[in-house]
């Protein structure tokens, strides 16, 4: 038995949320290690629908450990809210089933003030964040001038991180002509929500060792997706962190051996939210129909998710990067009743063929898909809960998806619902 990894291999809401729920039946410890609030993780579990953005999937079942790592940015008036919709939602949460990093920096509203001015000022250039602060917290929190989750603990060390803090964010907000944050303030506000906080804080990186040593089985719950990594990205059309299952380790104070499977999280097509490069949108009668099938608006922030083909390039390309043992492919059923599919295979980009996407933004921008078409499938596969169930047409695009990434599908989810789920290999076997 061995620890999984979940990450997105596209550009998020590929389906991580449905799947950590799934998985966590069998898991002792549900771990996030990146991103923030920016996450928007849905949960169907029969007439429940939970959306969770900063609590670990597992939460919604009795008995096993949430555990926000290290490596996630945390706002902690958007976590005390979140949690209080989800035990208004009848789920228990208290210090015995969450443990928050004690080294987890945090988001402040000065965060997500600078996000928002620096997207009205790029206009339509704009990166098309979530509006939460995630780059600007990360940004502190690499420039060494975070306040972080301990600091809350300790009234001087948190005035002293507020002041070397607002040295840096008074001097921009004056440069943008804007009013300087008081410290007072907010070492007040941080001191009043502090309370709500502290009674999760802990050693995070020691919880999951004795975890490890006494057996116990963790999974770790990614966020975002591969193609938003802000390395291995569309950058600058990226989020501000790593989505890569190698941050599962760092992100949470594990070693990179206590991660024994990755499962890449795969949709069936491609949507993205917010600006850049996305070679398969299909802005037409296509790209609607699976967004109204698919129902694809941001669960963070409602925006209408771009839709398009199956991009194999892309999920090739995020299964070397993240070294993808096996996939989840997710929302095969929004492809039912199409007369036909097709399939990125390739790239034309001035005249040259390329079997990867390029790092040069200008390249991405010119990019042209060349494509394979697959007969599509008259039947349903909406709930299918047995591989036997499928058309043959349907198993037919499976296998040369899986032939196309060269990758097997671990797993199939046929429908928002957690138990509609058809297990392939079992992740946690390795
Ligand atoms: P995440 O960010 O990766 O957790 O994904 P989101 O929750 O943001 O978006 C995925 C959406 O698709 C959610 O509304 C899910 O309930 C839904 N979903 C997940 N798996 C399936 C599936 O197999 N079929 C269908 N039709 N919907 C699914
Ligand atoms: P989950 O975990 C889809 C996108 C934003 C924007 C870019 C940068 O639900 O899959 P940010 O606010 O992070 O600085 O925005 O990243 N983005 C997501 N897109 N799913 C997500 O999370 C996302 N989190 C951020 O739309 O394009
Ligand atoms: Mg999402």
């Amino acid at each position: 038995m061995t620890n999984v990894v979940v990450i997105g291999s596209q550009w998020g809401d590929e389906g991580k949320g449905k799947i950590v729920d799934w998985l966590s039946e069998r898991a002792d410890i549900v771990v996030r290690f990146q991103g923030g609030h920016n996450a928007g993780h849905t949960l169907v579990i029969g007439e429940k629908v939970f959306k969770l953005s900063l609590l670990p999937s597992g939460v919604v079942r009795p008995g096993k450990l949430g555990v926000i790592g290290n490596g996630v940015v945390i706002d902690p008036w958007a976590l005390v809210e979140e949690m209080e919709r989800i035990r208004a939602d009848g789920v228990s949460i208290d210090p015995a089933s969450l443990v928050i990093a004690e080294n987890a920096a945090l988001i402040l509203p000065v965060h997500r003030s600078l996000d928002r001015a620096r997207e009205a000022a790029r206009g339509d250039g704009k990166i098309g964040t979530t509006g939460r602060g995630i780059g600007p917290a990360y940004e502190d929190k690499v420039g060494r001038r975070a306040v972080r989750v301990c600091d809350l603990a300790d009234p001087a060390m948190l005035r002293q991180r507020v002041a070397d803090l607002l040295v840096h964010h008074n001097a921009l907000l004056k440069g943008l002509g804007d009013e300087p944050v008081s410290a007072e303030q907010l070492v007040a506000d941080l001191e009043e929500i502090a309370p709500k906080i502290l009674p999760y804080a802990g050693v995070v990186w020691q919880v999951l060792d004795e975890a490890r040593r006494a057996g116990k089985r963790i999974l770790y719950e990614g966020a975002q997706g591969v193609m938003l990594d802000v390395d291995h990205g569309t950058y600058p059309f990226v989020t501000s962190s790593h989505t890569v299952p190698g941050q599962g380790a760092s992100g949470s104070g594990s070693g990179p051996k206590s991660i024994g499977y990755v499962l890449g999280i795969t949709k069936a097509y491609t949507t993205r939210v917010g600006s850049g490069p996305f070679p398969t949108e299909q802005d037409n009668e296509v790209g609607r129909l699976l967004g109204e099938r698919g129902r694809e608006f941001g669960t963070v922030t409602g925006r209408a998710r771009r839709c398009g083909w199956f991009d194999a390039v892309l999920v090739r390309q995020a299964m070397r990067v993240g070294g993808v043992d096996g996939i989840a492919l997710t929302k095969l059923d929004v492809l039912d009743g199409l007369d036909e599919i097709k399939i990125g295979i390739g790239y034309e980009i001035d005249g040259r063929r390329y079997d990867h996407l390029p790092a040069s933004q200008a390249l991405q921008a010119r990019a042209e898909p060349i494509y394979e078409t697959m007969a599509g499938w008259k039947e349903s596969t909406y709930g299918a809960r047995r591989w036997a169930d499928l058309p043959a047409t349907a198993i037919k695009y499976i296998r040369r998806i899986e032939e196309l990434i060269d990758t097997p599908v671990a797993l199939l989810s046929t429908s928002p619902e957690r138990e509609d789920t058809i297990r392939v290999r079992d992740p946690f076997e390795g």
